[in-house]
């Protein structure tokens, strides 16, 4: 009877003892691993440190939220943010650290809306060697000097088609006129369609579509995010006709968009549906981070009179030059403008257009004596380190002449990223703003109307930046 009690007994206790190891191992796993993170605050269940963090992106500071951890913490420590445990770094080699990475330690991170509509073949979201493959190709394309040109030609011809409606004394809002422009730019160098009714067509269904980046992830005919999706679809099978139509005419192997570089890619790897889905994902980066450049460029010159002067003249000096010569400006021409390089580059490092970029740890990872649990989120607030007054001097202060033989690949201006996918946009972002500031300085002066820099969720102009604008009489 006693020895029938005991085996019961045993029993009963060899897994009550196991379940118990296995929990306080757990427990010691937990402890280790949260023993072993930067310092911070996890913040309220489930919402975390989210509602901190929006209330600070909506003031006119939105930095402080990292200020005041800053101070608490250090420049890399822990949060839980949109409903992931967090490491926020606003150190520049810790950053660095983790774009450099590849995706065996972090994989990019979007909201769930964003993802659904970009699909899972998008250059956003795939990793390994497909997205080098696609990025490579892409940023060898824009970076070649035929494509240069022809941007440079069509950015002047859309330009002045654009300004020559303008009249004295009219209201111009820059942040609309620059996104129109751009639009027609991104569709000719991404897929080769020119102004006219189908490129119209993209743009009504492109709206649509960006709409639900920011929306809730719910899809259910009517929803934000159904009405987007639908829109991509409309947009793809226009795609998919324009591929169609370049297979049967052949071109043979030059090429004049980012389509053409894609389908006489010879891998075998990118297939139509990739290609397609992608022309449109690709639009998403390039929409509205160059017209908000330009946008914030204008607002930081309105606001600094002799920055604004200096620009004038650099840019008048070129015209005169070139029109002497009888010759018309070309891309080299555009990038020999040192203060207005400088302008341009000031202005990305100040408005911090992109103000972040997040990761997700595939593994447990360590960087710079910082560990990062598998699962968690990174976010890189480039932001923070472009106002860093360990960084530079007077921070908050538009001052151009600061990048005066300064160098720009230093780990401390980012704002095109780092590592495997770095933006391979950022040539054509800079030159499109570079074509913008000549045509707009050396045509007109302007007054501009009282508007401020909303920085969330995207950086934009409240009021669309407007501005009372004067044809010049000088030239
Ligand atoms: C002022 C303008 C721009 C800014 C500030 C900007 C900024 C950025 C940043 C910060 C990233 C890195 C994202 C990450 O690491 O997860 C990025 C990636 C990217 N950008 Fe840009 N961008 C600009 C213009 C453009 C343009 C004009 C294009 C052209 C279509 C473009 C295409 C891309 C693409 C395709 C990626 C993803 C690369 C990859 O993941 O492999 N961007 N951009």
């Amino acid at each position: 009877m006693e020895r029938a009690l005991s085996i019961s007994l045993a029993i009963l206790l060899i897994p009550l003892t196991l379940v118990t190891l296995s929990k306080i191992s757990k427990i010691k796993r937990w402890w280790r691993t949260r023993s072993k993170l930067p310092r911070g605050s996890s913040g309220w269940p489930f919402i975390g440190e989210t509602l901190d963090f929006i209330a600070c992106a909506f003031s006119p500071c939105p930095e402080s939220f990292m200020s005041k951890r800053r101070l608490m913490h250090g420049k890399v420590f822990r949060s839980h943010l949109f409903g992931s445990p967090t490491i926020v770094s606003i150190d520049a080699e810790f950053s660095r650290a983790v774009l450099q990475s590849d995706a065996k330690a972090f994989v990019p991170w979007y909201p769930k809306s964003l993802t659904e509509l970009m699909g899972k073949s998008s250059i956003l979201l795939i990793n390994g060697s497909l997205q080098k493959k696609v990025h490579g190709l892409i940023g060898a394309f824009f970076k070649a000097h035929h494509l240069k040109a022809q941007i440079t030609s069509d950015m002047q011809s859309y330009v002045q088609q654009s300004m020559a409606k303008w009249e004295d004394g009219q209201l111009v809002h820059i942040q609309d006129e620059s996104k129109q422009i751009v639009f027609q730019i991104l569709v000719k160098v991404l897929i080769g369609l020119e102004p006219g009714e189908e490129m119209h067509l993209l743009k009504v269904q492109f709206r649509e579509f960006i709409a639900g980046l920011m929306s809730l992830p719910v899809k259910f005919p009517g929803s934000r995010l159904y009405r987007s999706l639908k829109a991509k679809k409309n947009m793809v099978k226009l795609v998919e006709k324009i591929i169609n139509e370049k297979r049967e005419r052949n071109n043979g192997k030059f090429a004049r968009d980012v389509i053409d570089v894609l389908i006489n890619d010879a891998s075998g790897q990118l297939t139509d549906d990739l290609i397609s889905d992608n022309m449109i994902d690709l639009m998403i980066p390039g929409e509205d981070s160059v017209p908000v450049l330009i946008t914030l460029a204008i607002k930081y010159l309105s606001d600094c009179p002799l920055a604004l002067q200096r620009l004038e003249e650099e840019n008048m000096q070129l015209k005169k030059k070139k029109s002497q010569l009888g010759e018309s400006l070309d891309w080299t021409d555009y990038m020999s403008l040192s203060f207005t390089q400088d302008v341009i580059t000031e202005t990305l490092r100040l408005g911090s257009i992109i103000s972040g970029i997040m990761r997700t740890a595939v593994k447990d990872t360590e960087v710079k004596g910082h560990f990062i649990p598998k699962g968690w989120c990174v976010f890189m607030y480039i932001r923070s380190v472009h106002l860093d007054e360990s960084h530079y001097d007077d921070p908050h202060q538009f001052n151009p002449w600061r990048w005066k033989n300064k160098d720009l690949s230093t780990c401390s201006f980012t704002p095109f990223g780092g590592g495997q996918r770095l933006c391979p946009g950022l040539d054509l972002a800079r030159l499109e703003a570079s074509v913008f500031l000549h045509h707009l300085v050396t045509n007109f002066t302007w007054v501009a109307e009282k508007d401020y820099v909303v920085n969330f969720p995207t950086v934009r102009m409240k009021y669309r930046m407007p501005v009372k604008i004067t044809r010049r009489r000088d030239v």
